[in-house]
């Protein structure tokens, strides 16, 4: 069973939300590294990569914090980046809880499981600094600049709320420890 270490895990999410014009998305917003591609996640300090039915313990992912899992996939819905499932696991704190309404399916209230692909033009779906628009597409352009909720809706740049970031097959258990398993 691998573990979810601190270094694996973004800093914490910006307390004061950030107010973003998808006309002025850009790195310097989240504080993207110059020259990033949009065929993989970007924000996040390292991904982990898993095997399917590998147990993975995030019980160190604090309520605010996203961590990435990664794993090869040969499904047409992840062409887009490079044929590798990037799936974001936000451990939401209780106002993200009470403000995710609808969108993704999860298992636990306390925590979203999306795919980190844009439902747009199907592109890497970023980590943004803002709490309550935490996935961010990493096409950045006036054209696309998707922006999702605490509950992986569509609110602003080309996603409306009838796009909803998609749910990878995953077993979560939260106990005393949290694990969870890409199926
Ligand atoms: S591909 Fe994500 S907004 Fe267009």
């Amino acid at each position: 069973m691998q573990k979810l270490s601190r270094r694996h895990v973004i800093a914490s999410l910006s307390a004061t939300t950030v107010t973003l014009c998808p006309a002025v998305l850009n790195a310097a917003v989240y504080g993207w590294p110059e020259g990033f591609s949009d065929k993989e996640p970007v924000g996040q300090a390292r991904t982990l990569a898993v095997s399917s039915g590998e147990v993975v313990d995030i019980s160190q992912l604090a309520p605010g914090e996203i961590a990435v899992l990664s794993r090869p996939s040969d499904e047409d819905e992840f062409a887009g980046t490079a044929g590798v499932q990037y799936v974001g696991i936000l451990h939401r704190t209780e106002a993200q809880i009470a403000a995710a309404t609808g969108g993704a399916e999860v298992q636990d209230p306390a925590y979203l499981v999306v795919n980190m692909v844009c439902p747009h033009r199907g592109a890497a779906i970023g980590v943004s600094d803002d709490p309550a628009r935490p996935f961010a597409c990493t096409r950045t352009s006036s054209r696309h600049g998707s922006l999702f909720d605490t509950a992986g809706v569509g609110v602003a740049g080309a996603s409306d709320s009838s796009d909803i970031l998609s749910v990878p097959g995953y077993t979560l258990s939260v106990g005393d420890t949290v694990t969870i398993a890409l199926t």
